[in-house]
């Protein structure tokens, strides 16, 4: 029997040590040392010890000799008081400290396609080895943030469009990453979903849509034991998210019982001293600017009060104290940075997140005994495309291009490769090729994170932004359009780092393969799956619709935006717009049956289970998906919202018993009018299938 879903513990314990629990054995060492502090210590630990200066150096430095983010960036600290510093290191792709040494994961989106929780909280494990082997104790790579519309630069650095399974990858990564004792950093805490606007803009929604929609995620990942959070460079409802005592004191301190400490996210994200202060914020990184002297005179002049001061000591001290003592092991970087194991661990998340999503008559997979010539058509096809230069880049000793991979994999078939700026050199190739494959989307320069100069105090250290409309490239539309239709036995491989339109020309080719930024190993894995060494398994964490109108809109360059509560998936089938494929879809070489769904609840739990089998001829691997519909509800509720999912691997004519479970409490709604969580009594629908199309999905109900 094989079980899921949030009720169950996946995973990797080992090493587990620094838990809440253990931080918390800590309390009465913190407090006496918070007492034994003059005001002007206590203040110097909430403040990072970098220069703006030296980033500015960084970011225009020699990639070889020196970047952004190479090492461990240090807050606080006082040796004579056996007060350890906060070492931070940045993700969530992987370490981003060094050079040509630590290792380069699928980006996290591209994890999310995984739907494997296991899986993340052992990618979680190697990072936390290569953040210890850098030097560093905070790794803040976890990265949750929910992309209202996908045209978010960074969502790459997120899992996908749905809360909950926003929620249990990122604690999966939170428990990973704190195994080797690294504190896990949760970012960037809230409502950070644009990139051109995000140090302007101030969000705004209703009660339910932020307590439902944009911050359960964040509680799951506190509730996995997150040491640590970081708050967006955005406002809230008018106030700087760094400053925000609603979210800050109230929300994560008070109401979700959050032990560790909130830093702010780097030099613009605390904009005034006595407001951040007093709204909750501990560390402000990674320049202190705000803070420092300005702060020991706000608490003199009694602006601020020394009991702020003291909980941020606190706070800081009985974290970096609990991480520091829970283990003395070494781990020298020739051993942890980029091991084999670590690179092993990156291709198998590339070979379980890359996305089938079209494969018309089985021209995939190709056949080596026949496809003696490939097509190889697009500039993404020569390139080192692992996404963004902003904050999460990792900088690893190679990546695999697609044309160095399918070199790997097909060794006896001869390349033609063109980058598609000629299209009639294209069709010509085409033409000759035995299989035509199209490698086209985004880079760094199409998407990622973005620091304009005129905000920020001349300092420009990223391009990429938000995309301003979610198709192709106009020439790569045109390429695929023109020369598609030359040789039938096509693939259009895609890089990006969220949903990418096809409508206009999705016909023209006959498979379509996600590929979202596959990190260090990803030329291979796409070769791989193009030839059948191997199976593709992916899901989409996202919908894609026929048209960019039906999702919901933004505009990227304001001082205001408005969230509602439906977006993505939910947005769709609640107007009843059928999408071009549905969340959770995902083809694979082989074929499942799912019978005997089974559907019941306990006071605790709801449970669905099914029968899974690999009918087909070819090993392979499903995602069990789990939806809970609201068609009783006497409140506005989603159509039906995903509150559990399992991989299963299943051999050619295997089958499997799945059982996936959720909390009852992941079935309430929240009371504007009571500010309360409430359990409606009613039938629900309950769904178990392999996507969130209803064609895909067996139903029952279930009575609470
Ligand atoms: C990003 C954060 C990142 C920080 C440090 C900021 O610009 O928004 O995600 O952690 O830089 O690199």
């Amino acid at each position: 029997m094989y079980f899921g879903g949030s009720g169950k513990e996946v995973g990797l314990k080992e090493n587990a040590k620094c838990n809440k629990e253990y931080r918390l054995s800590f309390t009465d060492r913190a407090k006496e040392i918070v007492e034994s502090l003059t005001l002007n210590e206590k203040v110097s630990l909430m403040g990072g010890n970098w220069s703006l200066e030296k980033m500015m150096s960084e970011a225009t430095a020699n990639e070889s000799d020196n970047h952004y983010n190479k090492v461990p960036y240090p807050a606080g600290g006082i040796e004579e008081k056996g007060i350890p510093p906060m070492l931070f290191v940045d993700g969530p792709r992987g370490v981003v400290c060094g050079t040509g040494e630590s290792t380069c994961f699928p980006v996290s989106m591209l994890r999310g396609a995984t739907f494997d929780t296991g899986l993340e909280e052992r990618i979680g494990q190697a990072i936390g080895e290569e953040v210890r082997a850098f030097g560093g104790n905070t790794f803040a790579g976890v990265c949750i943030n929910l992309p209202y519309n996908p045209g978010w630069g960074r969502s790459q650095e997120t899992y996908g469009e749905e809360s909950f399974h926003l929620g249990q990858m990122g604690a999966s990564l939170v428990k990973g990453v704190q195994s080797k004792n690294v504190a896990a950093c949760v970012k960037h805490y809230a409502f950070n979903q644009m990139e051109i606007s995000r140090f302007k803009v101030s969000v705004d929604c209703d009660k339910r849509t932020e307590r439902e929609v944009f911050l359960p995620h964040f509680k799951d990942c506190i509730d996995a034991g997150a040491a640590s959070i970081m708050s967006s460079y955005n406002r809230y409802k008018g106030t700087q998210c760094g400053h925000h005592d609603y979210l800050l004191n109230q929300v994560l301190k008070e109401e979700w019982d959050f032990d560790g400490f909130v830093m702010s996210d780097f030099i613009w994200g605390v904009k005034d001293t006595v407001e951040a202060a007093n709204g909750g914020q501990n560390i402000e990184m990674c320049c202190t600017r705000y803070f420092g002297d300005k702060l020991v005179k706000a608490v003199q002049d009694g602006l601020v009060p020394e009991s702020r001061i003291d909980d941020a000591a606190f706070r800081i001290i009985r974290t970096l104290l609990a991480f520091t003592e829970a283990d003395k092991e070494d781990y020298p970087k020739e051993k942890f940075a980029g091991n084999k194991e670590h690179i092993a661990l990156a291709k198998e998340a590339a070979r379980k997140g890359i996305t089938l999503l079209k494969n018309d008559h089985q021209v995939l997979p190709f056949d080596k005994a026949t496809v003696k010539t490939i097509a190889l058509i697009g500039k993404l096809g020569k390139k080192e495309v692992i996404g963004d230069w902003g904050s999460s880049r990792v900088f690893p000793a190679y990546v695999v291009t697609p044309i160095e991979g399918l070199k790997n994999v097909a060794a006896d078939t001869q390349i033609l490769y063109c980058n598609g700026s000629n299209p009639e050199e294209a069709k010509e190739i085409a033409r000759k090729a035995d299989a035509v494959v199209f490698v086209v989307g985004y880079d760094h320069d199409d998407e990622g994170e973005y620091i304009s100069e005129s905000e920020n105090d001349g300092y420009t250290g990223a391009i990429g932004g938000d995309r301003l409309n979610l198709g192709l490239h106009e020439d790569e539309i045109r390429l695929i359009k023109e020369v598609g239709p030359v040789n039938s036995n096509s693939a259009a491989v895609l890089m990006g780092g969220n949903m990418i339109m096809m409508t206009e020309w999705k016909d023209s080719v006959n498979a379509i393969l996600m590929a979202y930024y596959p990190g260090m190993e990803g030329g291979n894995v796409i070769a791989e799956i193009l030839f059948g060494d191997v199976n593709p398994s992916g899901k989409l964490p996202f919908v894609i619709p026929y048209k960019e109108s039906d999702l919901p809109q933004v505009n990227w360059d304001t001082d205001s935006q408005w969230y509602d509560y439906y977006h993505g998936y939910t947005k769709l089938e609640k107007e009843g717009i059928e999408p071009l494929f549905p969340y959770g879809f995902g083809l694979s070489y082989t074929e499942f049956s799912l019978t005997d769904a089974v559907f019941f609840a306990d006071s605790e739990n709801v449970f669905a289970g099914c029968k899974v089998k690999n009918t087909g001829l070819k090993e392979g691997s499903q995602v069990v998906q789990m939806y809970v519909g609201f068609k009783n509800s006497e409140v506005n509720r989603p159509v039906k919202i995903l509150r559990g999912f399992l991989r299963v691997d299943l051999n050619a004519g295997e089958e499997k018993d799945v059982r996936i479970s959720c909390p009852v409490e992941k079935l309430k709604w929240y009371n504007p009018d009571t500010s309360g969580w409430e359990l409606e009594h009613m039938e629900y629908e309950i769904y178990i299938g392999t996507s969130s199309d209803q064609k895909d999905l067996l139903e029952g109900t279930i009575k609470l």
